[in-house]
């Protein structure tokens, strides 16, 4: 039996299947709440349930802590129905009218960008467009019904090819057959453009962005974007990785640097050896080492939860509004 759903403070209402999560009835009903992995790991659906019960679903304390449950939190993308609700978020108008769309698409290019890393270039069918915005992520459909969701890197105004970063995964089915076995004119089918990880053009505020190894992708395409429309919203990126190696797209880098005075590049090393002469460590340390006042940005993270958990929360001691700090937490697709 369906429950009534309504979002505050919106008060837009929809009915909620008992067998269907609080997100998946928004989106159904054409509601764009945010979300990132959808599988309970990056925290971004979080939200407060302001009246009736759910089941949580299964979540690890990490992600959602019991103290959190007990002060009215729930992950919408987990959550399910025991009764009629009243949550409260705020819904994003941006991607509303964006369809999602189901498609096939041709490997046009394979890059190894750095030792682990490759570039994956897509082309779907000439009489299709896929619109997004800068910094969404594709679903690669698998033939067992397995998904592995991919962050766009290539901006919607440079849209002939679809670029993502796949990262190699030690024993994994997809990333193991792209390093392996996936050859130029093989065909892929996916679903996207998903999440809500894109730049809130409403806001003036300076831009705090970071990323730790392929988190960088979605980054790269909010950036190439903001570039495009003359943005002049200062721009503070940090890049952490384990070793200097892995960091990759060093040209595109220095042009950046070079072309846009607003954008402030920090290349950090967690495990560097005698080749790396910069900054060293984890970079939650170092942001909040060059902002202890964070107060004034507006801030965009994507990397493994660990460190997206972290930097949020020190963020958030730091001053800034967690309405003002979007983040992307993926663990490696495999
Ligand atoms: Fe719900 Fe990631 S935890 S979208």
């Amino acid at each position: 039996m369906p429950y009534r759903l309504t979002i505050e403070p919106s008060g837009h209402e929809m009915d909620c299947d008992s067998d269907e999560t609080i997100l998946e009835a928004a989106l159904r009903h054409g509601f764009n709440i945010p979300y990132s992995c959808r599988n309970g790991t990056c925290a971004t659906c979080k939200g407060r349930i302001l009246s009736g019960t759910v089941d949580y679903g299964d979540i690890e304390e990490k992600v959602l802590s019991e103290a959190e449950k007990m002060d009215g939190l729930a992950l919408f993308c987990q959550a399910m129905p025991l009764s009629d609700l009243k949550i409260e978020v705020r819904e994003i108008g941006a991607a509303k009218d964006i369809q999602i769309k189901t498609l096939p698409a041709r490997v046009a290019k394979i890059e190894d960008v750095a030792p682990d890393v490759r570039a994956l270039f897509l082309k779907i069918p000439s009489t299709e467009r896929l619109q997004f915005l800068p910094g969404q992520y594709i679903d690669i459909l698998l033939k067992d019904g397995g998904r592995r969701g991919f962050s766009l890197a290539n901006t919607p105004n440079d849209d002939a090819l679809l670029e993502l970063h796949i990262k190699k995964v030690e024993g994994g089915t997809f990333t193991g057959h792209v390093f392996s076995a996936m050859k130029e004119k093989d065909i892929v089918r996916f679903e996207g453009p998903l999440g809500t990880f894109f730049v809130r053009q409403e806001s003036t505020r300076p831009l705090l962005m970071v990323a730790t190894g392929t988190g960088f992708a979605p980054l790269k395409g909010m950036l190439e974007s903001l570039f495009a429309q003359g943005s002049i919203r200062p721009i503070h990126f940090y890049w952490g990785v384990r070793h200097s190696e892995d960091f990759y797209y060093e040209d595109l880098l220095q042009e950046w640097q070079s072309l846009h005075n607003h954008f402030n590049l920090t290349k950090i090393v967690s495990q560097p050896d005698s080749r790396w002469s910069g900054p060293t460590g984890y970079v939650t340390e170092q942001v909040i080492k060059d902002f202890p006042d964070a107060s004034a940005f507006d801030a965009y993270i994507c990397g493994h939860p660990d460190m997206v958990f972290s930097l949020s929360a020190a963020l958030a001691q730091a001053g800034l509004d967690s309405e003002h700090i979007f983040a992307d937490a993926f663990v490696f697709a495999k």
